[in-house]
């Protein structure tokens, strides 16, 4: 390479790699998948070591990355919070431990072995153990201050243990909060039946949560964290912890969640098998790993050892490469959402990835193919990491047929031809096109399958292929169905459908009369109205006695109940403001379809609004001072429901003394645990719940995931 060439292709690489910076640091949407992000940077740095002359000092390598958001008060940290270099291979690990014993040869080193955990650095600042300061790492000088949001993590102790270890008065701790894998599926699955955006993946998710200035939202997103280091510390005594494995034991004892399996290895080769053991572990863990980071035990080591611009010289990443296959692309189509929202999708040919077969992939939205330049035909590297939707991550140029054109986008619904219009998204992603015509059959079809599901009016029989054929049948008469014509269905009619057996119609009229009598709540949530899920449904249903109790609503009115923003309330009001959607609610009632809440029923009978009406529990394990009869009778008492083992249909455990297989489950399905302190504190001082005492925050934390 020419000086010149090398020159424009530095240029080249810095504003992409910038760019980059910006959509991680800044906005928390993230463009491109880590490696490829990996792939340029290093690029940009083998170019900076063979013509030096070109670093300048605004070159994204100088720099760890990434502006403070607006909207969040700013914090410098004490301590700078640094990046790690990272490496895909063996031998520059090595290299890397060859590195580091040149720079101390007297001295015989152990390293530590930590998983890297894929989320979002933060750092948590404790004075005299309590909980005063969280922040982001923003550009690793100062990052924002993000304590509300923090506070809502579970996991994070505000008062650290006191006791076993001493507590120095001032006490920086440094983690990654993460979102769980299985909170992760359940909140996308949510958004999706809410007619959200799903988030790309777990990273994604946390960043936006943690970026959000309601706290009261984010109490509902499903995070947690892993404490790996330090940041400041001061007036610690003699006892402090001397190595990273003392420090982690040392964390744990104050009650901070620590890496769930460390190792401590002495040489490359046991390195080595530790490595291959986390590889093969990783996939079970409940958060995502992209690898290991590998640190000097000894930390007065560290110390000598020092940093440079942007990362400490006694640590380093070592990355998995992410599982990836290739495949063929053969075409884009098109899927119409409940709400309109057009998502295109990769049909692929069939290729074995992370232990499952992929055939789609989503691309997300146009600027997304634009921005890939994805193309029908090409051959493209997709990537599947855990159970999250493969993703196409770039696609291999040289590879790409002669005559290819750049994908249109297309300007008009595929179902329906309305001409598609722009819609804003509150998820990550972005603008996303959307098809405005309300009897659009997808859209029509989307929201029968809706109403019919298991967790809105659980209508048997109601699946995507009787729906699909009802539509058509019906649109070929010139009619369009709605969830209230579904009730003027005679059962010929279902039976004449192709491939309709005389059972299975009448299974489904059973359905639909069996359905007239489901609770306010399911018929709220099925309605789909934008962002009312079954949890705020509820909420509504224990407000209000009834449906027209709740049309009169205003804004103002809505927006101070718990759970209610708004963005929610102005949904509702403009919901039912349309005539369209006050006809279809009278034809449901004509049709015997149940418009009264017994929710709001329990709480007239004087139990408070956060009664346990509608919440499945799960005892495990021995309590401090209740018996299991006591907590049950508490609970019944409350309107909530025991029941014996755990499912994803329970809402809450409460975990005592040496509980084992349930809480394990629990914690698998990411299911709310309480002990019996958090118990009692939601259940009011004296335990009669008529009263709760607890602030605003906390209820709403413990109300969650509905
Ligand atoms: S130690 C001086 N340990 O990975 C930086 N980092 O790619 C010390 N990370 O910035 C970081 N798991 O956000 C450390 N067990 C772990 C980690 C970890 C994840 C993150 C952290 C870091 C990034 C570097």
């Amino acid at each position: 390479m020419t000086k010149e060439e090398a020159q424009i292709k530095h240029h080249e690489l810095c504003e992409l790699v910038r760019g980059h910076d910006y959509a991680y640091y800044v906005q928390a949407r993230p463009a491109v998948s880590d490696q490829e992000y990996d792939r340029l940077y290093r690029s940009l740095k083998d170019i900076e070591s063979e013509f030096p002359e070109l670093v300048t000092p605004d070159s994204p390598t100088q720099k760890v990355g990434g502006k403070p958001l607006e909207g969040f008060e700013t914090v410098s940290h004490a301590v700078p919070m640094m990046s790690l270099d990272n490496t895909y291979s063996q031998e520059e690990l090595v290299a890397f431990l060859n590195r580091v014993k040149k720079l101390v040869p007297e001295q015989d080193l152990d390293w530590t072995v930590e998983p890297k955990v894929d989320g979002v650095a933060v750092t948590l600042r404790y004075e005299n153990g309590k909980l005063l300061l969280g922040a982001t790492r923003g550009d690793g000088a100062t990052g924002d201050d993000v304590t509300a949001n923090l506070r809502t993590v579970r996991s994070i102790p505000y008062q650290l243990c006191e006791g076993q270890a001493a507590i120095p008065p001032v006490l920086e701790v440094r983690g990654e909060v993460f979102m769980t894998r299985s909170g992760f599926n359940r909140l996308n699955q949510r958004r999706v039946e809410e007619g959200d955006e799903p988030f790309a993946n777990p990273r994604n998710a946390t960043a936006g949560s943690l970026k959000m200035l309601d706290s009261t939202v984010v109490a509902k997103r499903p995070l947690d964290i892993v404490i790996y280091g330090l940041g400041e510390v001061a007036g610690q005594d003699g006892n402090f912890p001397k190595n990273q494995s003392e420090l982690l034991d040392y964390l744990k004892a104050l009650g901070l969640p620590t890496p769930p399996k460390t190792w401590v290895c002495r040489d490359s080769a046991s390195l080595s098998v530790v490595l291959q053991e986390l590889d093969n572990l990783r996939h079970s863990l409940d958060f995502e790993t992209d690898g290991a980071v590998i640190k000097v035990n000894d930390i007065a080591m560290r110390e000598r050892l020092g940093a440079t611009a942007k990362a400490p010289r006694w640590a380093i990443a070592y990355k998995f490469a992410a599982e990836q296959a290739e495949t063929k692309l053969k075409r884009i189509f098109i899927q119409v959402g409940r709400t309109g929202a057009l998502t295109p999708v990769a049909d692929l040919e069939p290729v074995l990835v992370s232990g499952s077969t992929v055939s789609r992939a989503t691309l997300h939205n146009a600027d997304e193919i634009v921005r890939k330049d994805i193309r029908e035909g090409d051959t493209v590297i997709i990537e599947k990491a855990g159970e999250i939707i493969p993703a196409v991550v770039r696609v291999l140029t040289d590879k790409r047929p002669k005559h290819s054109t750049a994908y249109v986008f297309p300007t008009t619904c595929p179902e329906c031809g309305s001409k598609a219009v722009k819609m804003e998204s509150s998820g990550v992603i972005g603008a996303v096109w959307r098809c405005p015509n309300m009897d659009c059959p997808a859209q029509v079809r989307g929201r029968i399958e809706h109403w019919c599901s298991r967790k809105a009016m659980d209508i048997e029989g109601g699946g995507a292929v009787l729906v699909k054929q009802l539509v058509e049948q019906l649109a070929a008469r010139g009619l369009v169905l709605d969830v209230a014509e579904l009730y003027r269905l005679s059962k010929s009619e279902v039976a004449s459908l192709e491939r309709m057996g005389d059972k299975s119609a009448q299974n489904f009229i059973d359905g639909l009369e069996a359905s007239k009598s489901r609770d306010l709540w399911r018929v709220l949530f099925g309605l789909g109205i934008l962002h009312v899920g079954a949890g705020v449904a509820k909420t509504l249903s224990r407000h209000f006695a009834n449906m027209n109790d709740l049309i009169h609503c205003g804004v103002e009115q809505l927006v101070a109940l718990d759970d209610v923003g708004e963005v929610i309330a102005r949904s509702l009001v403009d919901w039912f403001s349309d005539a369209r959607n006050q006809d279809l609610l009278r034809r449901l009632e004509k049709a015997g379809v149940n418009m009264e809440s017994s929710l709001y029923r329990a709480s007239e009978n004087g139990e408070d609004s956060h009664s346990l009406v509608g919440t499945t529990w799960v005892l495990t394990g021995t309590l401090p001072s209740l018996t299991r009869q006591e907590a049950s009778e508490k609970i019944e008492s409350l309107g909530g429901k025991v029941t014996s083992s755990v499912s994803k249909k329970t809402d809450y455990v409460l975990a005592g003394e040496s509980a084992g297989s349930k809480l394990e489950k629990a914690q698998k399905l990411g299911i709310n645990i309480l002990d019996e302190a958090g118990f009692l504190k939601l259940m009011g001082a004296d335990g009669a719940g008529k009263e709760s005492k607890m602030p605003r925050d906390e209820l709403d934390l413990f109300n969650g995931e509905g």
